[in-house]
């Protein structure tokens, strides 16, 4: 027996097989040459598709968008062991063709090595002083939540589409920590930028530009590409401009936000060879920080608003809360930690609405086993954010909406770890912080002044909760009613 024994492994080791064996890779449907297994996947949905593998492949799984590998961490254990435990094996970015058009590997999102480290930290640091610097965002966002109410208030209660004026509020907050000041509702420019920055946030999640990820040569036959590309040229030429006006008053001792720091510091590196303080990195950048910090907080917002009008009972609950704690006086950042039903309201809109469910698609930095699983470096690997945020495992009811996920039984506030919505590890989104502060004041300030309700001859049964998919998953078309309470 131990002579075959021997023999045997010395066939294997001799045949290579050996190798297979200890580099298995995560195992997945057969895929067809060429086409991969593009022909299972419901494009329209991708997200539904890779749950519904992970239930027959596991929690560590590969599938084949067209000849394109790629690995998928499904459920909240996996998804923290590899983001967090393993957070810089998984914490590249896989570049995309589509992504690379756009930010020709310059900026924050869609950049590795060393000039996205500076880029995150740079960024990191200034949002910190213009931003997320607890008193400097919070100001700015007081600012502008009596401009959104007035627009609300101009409907006198009738139904209206929200989705402009939230995402007007939304952008202005970023655009003034970019910029050092917000925009009038009616500029046009400001106008033409957050629709350029919707429609193609939406684009990229098309099923055309999905197939051109997989087929670039494709691109200049598809429409959503031209679109994309388009938009994002007229974006270079107002940005252009927009930076010359700061750069032609700009003054060290004054600094008005992001674009003035890093003209700054460009000039501090005048004389460093390879200095990456250079207009790419710049431009690319303040592209990134917008298009990463409007549409998602309006979004996100814009759920709640529907949430509320479809479960009125929890917005009672909510607005008695805020009654209750802060009566009349404008909501705070201090003030979240004595409103727990309400900030577990708006945890569970996160957590329902699910609106980045693919996350941003990583990619391994070297060759790595994990959970037994061989991967090779610089797969590309999408931690399913989805599974995790709808995780059986660690959510009571996870397809229903349920602020009791976030609270115990005498009613406090409890953080939960599976709560990802902002992703985790190395790559973990960058404004959190602010995000979480406009969403709560935000939608305190919002409940505070208006009762939400949907329009007459709808009823709450009727307002539709099936996201329209794009990049991020965003609410339907719809209307709402916000009644004055005061
Ligand atoms: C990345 C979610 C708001 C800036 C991300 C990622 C997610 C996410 C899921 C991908 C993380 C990963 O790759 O693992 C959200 C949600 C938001 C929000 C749900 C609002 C509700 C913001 C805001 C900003 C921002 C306000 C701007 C200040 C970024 C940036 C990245 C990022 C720059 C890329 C980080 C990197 O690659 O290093 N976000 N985000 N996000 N987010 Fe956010």
């Amino acid at each position: 027996l131990g002579a075959m024994l021997f023999l045997l492994v010395l066939y294997l080791f001799y045949s290579g097989s050996w190798f297979e064996v200890r580099r298995a890779e995560p195992p997945g449907p057969r895929p067809l040459p060429l086409l991969g297994n593009i022909h299972q996947m419901d494009l329209k949905k991708p997200h539904h598709t890779l749950c519904e593998l992970s239930k027959k492949y596991g929690s560590v799984f590969t599938v084949h968008f067209g000849p394109k590998k790629v690995v998928v961490l499904a459920g909240y254990k996996t998804v923290k062991d590899a983001l967090v435990n393993h957070a810089q094996d998984f914490g590249d970015r896989d570049i995309t063709p589509m992504f690379y058009d756009v930010n020709e590997g310059h900026g924050i999102i869609f950049s590795n090595g060393d000039s996205w480290k500076e880029m995150r930290r740079f960024a990191l640091t200034n949002l910190k002083d213009f931003g997320m610097g607890k008193k400097g965002a919070e100001e700015k966002i007081l600012e502008e939540i009596p401009k959104l109410i007035e627009v609300f208030e101009k409907f006198g209660g009738k139904a209206f589409d929200p989705t402009q004026p939230v995402n007007y509020a939304a952008s202005n907050i970023i655009s003034s920590i970019i910029y050092g000041s917000r925009f009038e509702y009616n500029d046009p420019q400001f106008q033409g930028m957050v629709e350029r920055d919707n429609e193609t946030t939406h684009l990229f999640g098309s099923a055309s530009i999905q197939i051109y990820n997989m087929f670039p040569r494709l691109g200049p036959w598809l429409k959503n590409w031209r679109s994309i590309m388009n938009n994002v040229e007229i974006n270079k030429k107002e940005l252009k401009e927009l930076v010359q006006g700061l750069r032609e008053t700009l003054n060290p001792q004054m600094c008005r936000g992001f674009v003035d720091s890093f003209l700054i510091r460009k000039q501090e590196d005048a004389n460093t060879v390879d200095s990456l303080y250079h207009e790419d990195n710049l431009m690319h950048s303040v592209f990134n920080l917008f298009g990463a910090g409007s549409e998602t907080t309006s979004t996100t917002i814009r759920w709640g608003l529907l949430l509320m009008a479809k479960y009125p009972h929890i917005q009672d609950l909510v607005q008695e809360e805020i009654t209750r704690v802060i009566g009349g006086h404008q909501p705070l950042v201090e003030d979240r930690k004595n409103l727990p039903y309400t900030d577990a309201v708006i945890h569970e809109i996160q957590r329902l609405a699910n609106i980045v469910p693919m996350s941003i698609p990583h990619a391994t930095s070297r060759d790595i086993t994990f959970q037994g699983y061989f991967i090779k470096k610089g797969t590309c690997v999408i931690p399913l954010l989805t599974s995790v945020l709808h995780d059986e495992g660690e959510w009571e009811s996870p397809q229903t909406f349920n602020p009791a996920h976030f609270l115990d039984e005498q009613g406090r506030f409890i953080k939960k770890e599976a709560f990802m919505a902002f992703s985790a590890g190395r790559r973990v989104c960058l404004g959190e912080s602010l995000a979480r502060m406009e969403l709560f004041l935000f939608f305190t300030s919002l409940l505070q002044r208006f009762h939400f309700s949907p329009p007459p001859g709808v009823t709450e049964d009727d307002l539709d909760l099936t996201p329209a998919v794009g990049f991020t998953l965003v609410p339907l078309p719809h209307q709402l009613c916000a009644v004055s309470r005061v």
